[in-house]
């Protein structure tokens, strides 16, 4: 079984890259754009005993889907999970367009892109999981967090669209909880430990049956 994972220098995408390289049958694709600068990546890499790949690709740059693809070669992927993320913080008063291109570039527009490069290598049973958040609920709107909220509900609207579209993979979107990485920050109510188990559960059981679903780490569905 292989497996692609995005975002895999540090916080929830390392968590999920060593759990899926604990299995025995597992082999993971690890993309991260500078990953000399993740020693916890590194070490990853040596403790898996051959089982994690490092891609080197900036999700965010039009080419990166063409990287990632060449890297995987003739191999078939059983799950894809897009989990890069960035966020932005600015308010209605002061976001520019530059800052919206920014956080869409990464939080939307790649997870189209690389799922778009990795079509044809996705397994008959795949399954492509989008790390969205709560914040993308337009059900669940509240103050605060706009661009990355639309930038989450874009994603989300991706999970619908693929889902309708791709009739031999399974299509999720997963929020992994407040979770305490960089992004969450110290405060944050769950361990990184919490949530990349809890996720990992949620991938296992998740099947075609259920494609363009929106749940929560902890399996709990989430209003659209
Ligand atoms: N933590 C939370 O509370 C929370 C809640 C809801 C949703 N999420 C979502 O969970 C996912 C993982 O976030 P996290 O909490 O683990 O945050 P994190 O620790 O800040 O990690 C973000 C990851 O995304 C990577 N990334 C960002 N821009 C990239 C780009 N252009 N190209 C390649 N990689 C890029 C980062 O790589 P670098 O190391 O190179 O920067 C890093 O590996 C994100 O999609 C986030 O939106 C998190």
């Amino acid at each position: 079984m292989n497996a692609l994972i995005t975002g895999a220098s540090r916080g929830l995408g390392l968590a999920l890259v060593t759990r899926y390289a604990a299995r025995a049958d597992w082999h993971v694709f690890a993309v991260a754009r500078d990953p000399d600068a993740s020693e916890e990546l590194a070490r990853a890499v040596r403790d898996s005993g051959g089982r994690i790949t490092v891609v080197t690709a900036d999700v965010a740059m039009a080419d990166a889907g063409m990287t990632i693809a060449s890297k995987v070669g003739g191999k078939t992927l059983d799950l894809l999970v897009n989990n890069a993320g960035a966020m932005d913080e600015h308010e209605l008063a002061d976001l520019t367009q530059d800052d919206l291109v920014e956080i869409f570039k990464v939080n939307a527009f790649a997870p189209l892109l690389v799922t778009q490069a990795l079509r044809k290598k996705l397994a008959s049973g795949a399954k492509i999981v989008n790390i969205t958040s709560v914040l993308g609920s337009i059900a669940r709107a509240g103050e605060g967090y706009l661009a990355y909220g639309m930038s989450k509900a874009a994603l989300n609207m991706l999970t619908k669209k693929l889902a309708s579209e791709l009739h031999d993979v399974a299509v999720l979107s997963l929020h992994p909880g407040w979770v305490q990485t960089r992004m969450g920050g110290p405060g944050a109510s769950i361990t990184v430990d919490t949530s990349a188990d809890g996720m990992v559960r949620v991938i296992d059981g998740f099947d075609r049956r259920r494609s363009g679903s929106y749940l929560a780490y902890d399996g709990s569905n989430i209003p659209w």
